[in-house]
């Protein structure tokens, strides 16, 4: 089979999102040639005594099962090169450290992942890589100093799912010739492509909505080609590329990832509607209610506002883990983005490491469940959180 970029299936007429995330990056077809990319195994390649080919070594993320993924990563963003590694950490951490890694500061939007702030207040602080933090809304202008080197931000955020103000970061960045760097997992690029709204560089765990099944963790980036290579080269001396057979399951989930996300956006919109009638529940956070505080950005912004919601189940803590024990269907585990829906209390995974009152000043509340909406049948999704809630209200003595 021929990897180099002019043997890949021409991207025309193919210019939806589906065509492209079916048959995007994929080598022309020839006659007794694979339909299904093989996995290749090998950790080198044969070159030219000068080496000159795209695949050498699979340390550098130029295994064919790598090339392939990556360009149907970018085709679906947009972006002229893109580079898949170990995790969703590995693709923040490379590309923060490409831009900021020589003691650069960083100016981040505080409602973030739980483990992109202590990679932020802990890991890189300590090499002596410092961040400002401020609210999504907060002046980004104002934070930014002499010595600043990028600009972080993250769409929609986790847990809350709010909406930062992207196109104005966008323009602060773009005026302070800063990167801005936007990490999209909850959006994918079916509902979001931030590099058409002036980002430098996005990245994915691909581990959620990109795999899709729950079965691999991944994480990919995708820019220009030159700031794509700056990450590679952080990639290559840290090491965290990604393995070829879970390259192959990657391509393979991907194929899947705009119907997917499609009903996941529906089930999730339906869901979070009716959440919002129900008196057990004392919130519902989704950018597609007319009640979240940004949904008139969500509106602006999204093609479509995503599989991710979260609720305030009544009655705090105890009243949520009764709610998340009485769940049939929906399971509790910490990850997101699958076909299988997830429940989990960020108190207890994704924002653990911080203080009551930090997740209360990111607007995590007690009682708070975050929702991983998956694409069974709405109905049957609808059902078991009635039941769940009906388990935590009776327990608690509600009549
Ligand atoms: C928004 C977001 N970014 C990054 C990550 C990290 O991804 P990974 O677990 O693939 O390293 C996660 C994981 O939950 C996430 O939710």
């Amino acid at each position: 089979m021929q990897w180099s970029a002019g043997a890949m299936k021409p991207d025309e007429p193919g210019t939806g999102l589906s065509t492209r995330a079916v048959h995007a990056g994929e080598p022309e077809p020839r006659p007794g040639e694979p339909v299904v990319t093989p996995v290749v195994h090998s950790a080198t390649f044969y070159t030219d005594p000068v080496p000159s080919g795209e695949v050498l070594y699979t340390r550098f993320g130029t295994n064919p099962n790598h090339l392939v993924v990556a360009r149907k990563v970018a085709a679906l963003e947009g972006a002229e090169a893109a580079l898949v590694l170990a995790s969703g950490m590995a693709a923040e951490a490379m590309a923060i450290l490409a831009f900021a890694g020589n003691g650069g500061h960083i100016v981040a939007q505080a409602e973030l992942y739980g483990g992109t702030l202590t990679l932020l207040r802990q890991d890189l602080a300590g090499l002596g890589i410092e961040t400002t933090f401020l609210p999504a809304d907060g002046d980004w202008e104002a934070a930014i100093r002499p010595e600043t080197a990028v600009l972080y931000t993250e769409l929609p955020v986790n847990p809350t799912l709010r909406i930062p103000d992207f196109p104005r970061i966008a323009e602060i960045a773009a005026r302070r010739g800063l990167p801005l760097l936007v990490d999209a997992t909850f959006a994918t690029p079916i509902n979001f492509r931030p590099l058409e709204h002036g980002a430098t560089l996005v990245t994915h765990s691909a581990t959620k909505y990109l795999g899709g099944h729950s079965d691999l963790t991944a994480g990919a980036v995708a820019g220009s080609a030159a700031d794509v290579e700056r990450v590679r080269q952080k990639m290559k001396s840290f090491g965290g590329v990604l393995d070829p057979q879970t390259s192959w399951l990657l391509e393979r989930g991907m194929k899947t990832l705009a119907i997917r996300v499609e009903r996941q956006n529906a089930n999730a919109l339906a869901l979070a509607r009716w959440l919002e009638t129900q008196p057990g529940v004392a919130a519902v956070y989704y950018p597609g209610l007319p009640s979240h505080p940004d949904h008139e950005r969500a509106r602006e912004l999204l093609d479509g506002f995503g599989g991710m919601l979260s609720i305030v189940v009544g009655g705090g803590d105890d009243a949520a883990l009764r709610f998340c024990s009485g769940l049939r269907i929906m399971r509790v585990a910490p990850s997101l983005g699958g076909v299988d829906s997830l429940v989990s209390m960020p108190r207890f995974t994704s924002h653990t490491a911080l203080s009551r009152e930090q997740r209360h000043e990111l607007g995590i509340d007690d009682g708070f469940v975050r929702i991983s909406v998956g694409i069974e049948d709405v109905a049957d999704l609808q059902l078991d959180l009635q039941q769940a809630l009906a388990a935590a209200a009776e327990t608690a003595g509600v009549p």
